[in-house]
């Protein structure tokens, strides 16, 4: 055989030597991860292990915070069947001071979402009947999961009934998560 072929069928030998130990070497570092990822987590208290977020207080006098903005949304709109209304928002102390410094909010903020329905009548669109509260108390501790808010929703005029529960991180802060650059708020202070 010719020297230079023989030549290029070794490196390609020995390449193909070196990529294979490279594979079983990530391999080995992957399965190693997993490993101690399972050991971590099954050494972890069951507390600590329930998914379930702490549940979210019923906000107390919210009627009298600090109106932030409204907003209506109509048929037609994506989010019309979740969120279909007119919503206003209420800021309590620390949440004002948190829209006005522009997205930076202490624990102890708490937003509120109030949902009514929204009836058109004689060339106006009415506030009707509240269809959820829906809830944003900054605890960076508690809620640590979910970017340092928990996240409920009280049915209708009830202060009981919870919406949310313990599926806030898929249906309230999945979307939240796009303003993580404004402390998960979407909206802002209008002066
Ligand atoms: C698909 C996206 C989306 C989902 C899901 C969602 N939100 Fe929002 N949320 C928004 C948007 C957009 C606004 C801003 C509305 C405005 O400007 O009037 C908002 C505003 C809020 C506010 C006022 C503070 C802010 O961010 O402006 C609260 C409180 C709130 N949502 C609670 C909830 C709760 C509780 C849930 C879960 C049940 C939830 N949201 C699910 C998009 C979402």
């Amino acid at each position: 055989m010719n020297k230079a072929v023989k030549r290029v069928e070794q490196m390609t030998l020995a390449g193909a030597k070196e990529r294979g130990a490279r594979a079983r070497a990530t391999m080995a570092r992957w399965s190693a991860q997993a490993a101690a990822a399972a050991f971590v987590l099954a050494a972890l208290p069951a507390a600590l292990q329930a998914a379930d977020p702490p549940p979210v207080a019923y906000p107390q006098g919210w009627r009298e915070w600090t109106h932030v903005k409204s907003m209506v949304i109509q048929p037609g709109h994506a989010l019309f069947d979740a969120f279909g209304g007119i919503h206003h928002l209420y800021a309590n102390k620390q949440a004002l001071a948190g829209y006005r410094a522009g997205g930076k909010f202490a624990d102890g903020s708490v937003i509120v979402f109030d949902l009514l329905e929204a009836k058109s009548a004689d060339n106006t669109v009415q506030e009707g009947a509240r269809k959820v509260l829906g809830v944003m108390v900054k605890d960076s501790r508690r809620y640590a999961a979910t970017g340092g808010w928990g996240y409920e929703g009280f049915k209708g005029d009830s202060k009981t009934e919870r919406a949310v529960g313990a599926n806030a991180a898929s249906a309230c802060h999945a979307c939240h998560q796009a303003r993580k650059d404004n402390d998960h708020v979407f909206s802002a202070w209008r002066p």
